[in-house]
Formats: C-alpha cells, structure tokens, sequence
C-alpha cells in the first residue's frame, strides 16, 4: 500500500481506518466505479483484477481483517495503480457504507465473516457483519436515486446437511442413491435448513437480497456457491480447503481430515466465478430477485481424498495426513445444479477440476517463498472449536 493518500478516521466501531485513494490523473477519470466489498479477498481480488484489466474503475471496500489478504491488496496497487481506489473501513459502519455505493455503477457484496467455527464462537458479530452489514448495503442502494445493480455471494450451506440424502461409499467418495441429484446436482427448489450462526447470517442476508429486489426493487440477486479455488486464496482450516491443504503440503506441514475424507464436493475455479458475475451483471434486468446455485456442477467434482491424490502427484513426496471425528454439519455430499443459471446466461465452467488444480499449485509455488516468510495465520478459535467448513 504504497501509493495514495491516506485519511485516518474513527468507524462507528470507535475503531480507526485508512482511505486509501489512488492518485488523481487516471485514464477513466470521470466514469462511476464499481464497488466490490470483500474486494481485497480472494474472490474480490480475482474480478477487482478481472474489472481494471479491461479498463474500468473499482472501488474496494475491505477491513483487512482476513489474514493474507494485505497481499493481494499490494498486488492490484502494483498491477494496475491508479484505477483502484481502496477504502479500509467496516461494512458494519452504515455511514461510510453509504459513501461508497454513493455514485458506484454497480456494486459486488463479498465481504464477510467466513468461517463457520469463527461463527460458533461469536455468533453477534458474525451476525453483525455478515447480516447487518448486507442490511447497511441495501439500505444504503435503496437510497441512491438510481439504485446500482448488486450481486451477493451466499453459501451452499443455506440448504443446511442434506441429512435426508442417502449415499453409497466407494473407496474414495460418497455417491447420493437419488439418481437425478446423481446427473443434475441440487437444486434452487431445495428447502431453505440454516444451520449453524454462519448459516444464519449468510442465509438471512441471502434473503434480504432477494425481498430488497422484490419489495424495493432495487436490481439485485444471489449467488448460493459451492467451493471456489484458485490464484489469490489464502486458504486456511476453516475456509478454503482446497488451497489449504495445498499450502499445507508445500509447506510441508501435516493435513488434518474432519471425517474419512469421502465427503465430495463440487468445486468451480475462481476465472469461471469471474465469467458468472460478468454474466450476471449483464443480464441483471432478467435475472434480479433470484437465487443461482453457482458452483463446479457434477462434471466438476472431488472428494479430499481425490484432492490430495491430485496434490501428492503434482507435488511429488508423502504428504502426512491425519484424520479426526466429523465436523458439526459437514455435509456427506453437495453439488450444484447449475442448470437454472446457465440455461438464462448459457454460462458453464470451463477449467476442469485438474486444470484448474494444477493452476492453483502453480501459483503457490510461485508465491511459497511469500508464503513461508509470513504463513497464512489459522484464527485461534479453529484450534479449539473445529467445527464445520466452508
Ligand atoms: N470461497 C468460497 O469457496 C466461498 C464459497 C461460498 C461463499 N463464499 C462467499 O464469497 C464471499 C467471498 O469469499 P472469499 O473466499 O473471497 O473470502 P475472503 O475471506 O478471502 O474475502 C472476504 C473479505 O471480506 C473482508 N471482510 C471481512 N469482514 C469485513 C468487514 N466487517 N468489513 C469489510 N470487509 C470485511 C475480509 O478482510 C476479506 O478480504 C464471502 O461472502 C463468502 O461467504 C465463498
């Protein structure tokens, strides 16, 4: 964060931030930005990279308080200096909230409490950031006189553990017996089940987004995802699995699996991510009051063991892995239907779950020096209450 001003200020927090702008005499000067809260994370990077790549202005709005996330801050600065503004502040605090989406021309919302563990032991203010903090966006959208069209990132986990699915187990994975969820994945006609705080929280902001769009008609719709991976994820044990145990590996330290590591996921590589909101946006006017499931699909899938299979072959060695009892809620088997999205936009993911795999290894040896000099910090309470991921 060496270029642009700062501003110190106390947040509604009684807390301080830092404005950081970008110095003036940029090429697109006078056009609105797009606001992405979370922008400093892993998925906000990705299209904040993705946006200013093509030209266009974007405004972050992150607190910096996922560690790591510093580095893909310094990251945009370095890559594209003056088109990124960066705002530091909370979106728990309405105030400066409703300055950013203020003249944005379309606003991203990913900023979030992530982890289902951190939830369980403070569930106020995973409320506070993850509900309240989605409330204070919308809020501040419906007042502007011509409402930017927004998209927020929820959860697979609003569809809660999918205990009622009954599954077959091979040597590597759980398969469902249901032959349809087999071909097609879960789909949006699936029974809201909000388990656990996080799921609360996401859930409920979930469903403001979609009674904003409908009661106040501010353009608007949710993304409920599976696992996202790829370059930029600071992966850790309660977030982030596929990175995680990556990093786990090429830093030689010992994997722990939750369960006996058949549980499967579908996994979607984070440019694939980045087509969909595009597409999203694009298509706002058709698609706004709804909910896509958007994730790898059933031609994406991989349990963790298959992962690390993956992992030991691209990295070579013995990988040391030790298994403990089941998370809280860890859903046996969850992946997306995505056909509802991709029949409206035709989107489908085209980096295959090797490809993209391999993309990812790649960029973390890449960055494992960075990695090794400052590692990627697991929040205390995992240590203690290990209890579900994302
Ligand atoms: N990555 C996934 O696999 C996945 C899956 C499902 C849903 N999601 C959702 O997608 C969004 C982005 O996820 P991600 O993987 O990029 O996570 P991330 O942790 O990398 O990014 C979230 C960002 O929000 C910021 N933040 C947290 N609290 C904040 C606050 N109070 N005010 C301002 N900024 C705050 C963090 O510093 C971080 O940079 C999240 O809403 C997450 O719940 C992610």
């Amino acid at each position: 964060m060496t270029r642009g001003k700062t501003n110190a200020a106390a947040n509604g927090n009684g807390r301080h931030f830092k404005t950081l702008t970008a110095t003036p005499g940029h090429k697109n000067g006078k056009s609105k930005p797009i606001l992405i809260t979370g922008g400093a994370g892993f998925v906000g990077s990705n299209l904040a990279h993705r946006l200013l790549s093509a030209g266009h202005r974007v405004r972050l709005l992150d607190n910096l308080s996922r560690s790591g996330v510093e580095r893909n801050l310094r990251w945009l600065i370095e890559t594209h200096g003056d088109l990124v503004d960066i705002e530091v502040p909370d979106v728990r605090n309405l105030s400066v909230v409703k300055q950013a989406v203020k003249d944005a021309s379309q606003v991203f919302h990913f900023a979030a409490q992530v982890a289902v563990t951190s939830s369980l032991v403070d569930p106020i203010e995973d409320f506070e950031i993850n509900a309240r903090g989605t409330l204070n966006l919308l809020e501040s959208i419906r007042n502007t006189d011509n409402p930017p069209p927004l998209v927020f990132t929820s959860t697979n986990k609003v569809y809660g553990n999918l205990a009622d699915l009954k599954f077959t187990k091979g040597p590597t994975r759980y398969a469902p017996l249901d032959a349809a969820i087999c071909e097609r994945g879960i789909a949006e006609d699936r029974p809201l089940d909000f388990h656990s705080p996080y799921g609360c929280s996401k859930g409920a902001a979930d469903q403001y987004v979609i009674d904003y769009a409908r009661t106040y008609r501010i353009p608007a719709l949710v993304f409920r995802m599976s696992c996202i991976y790829g370059p930029h994820q600071y992966g850790n044990e309660d977030q982030g699995w596929v990175a995680h145990f990556m990093i786990r590996s090429i830093t030689g330290k010992p994997i722990t699996i939750y369960g006996d590591g058949k549980q499967v996921r579908d996994i979607l590589f984070i440019e694939d991510l980045v087509d969909a909101f595009l597409l999203a946006q694009q298509h706002m006017s058709r698609l706004s009051g709804n909910a896509f499931n958007i994730g790898g699909g059933p031609a994406n899938t991989i349990s963790l063991l298959e992962l690390l299979d993956l992992i030991a072959e691209l990295h070579g060695g013995e990988l040391s892995i030790h298994f403990e009892n089941w998370r809280a809620a860890d859903q046996r088997y969850y992946v997306a239907n995505t056909g509802k999205f991709s029949g409206l936009t035709g989107w489908k993911p085209k980096v295959s779950v090797p490809q993209g795999v391999k993309r990812l290894y790649e960029w973390l040896m890449a960055s494992s020096p960075q990695l090794a000099a400052t590692p990627v910090a697991v929040p205390a309470v995992s240590r203690t209450l290990e209890a579900g991921k994302l």
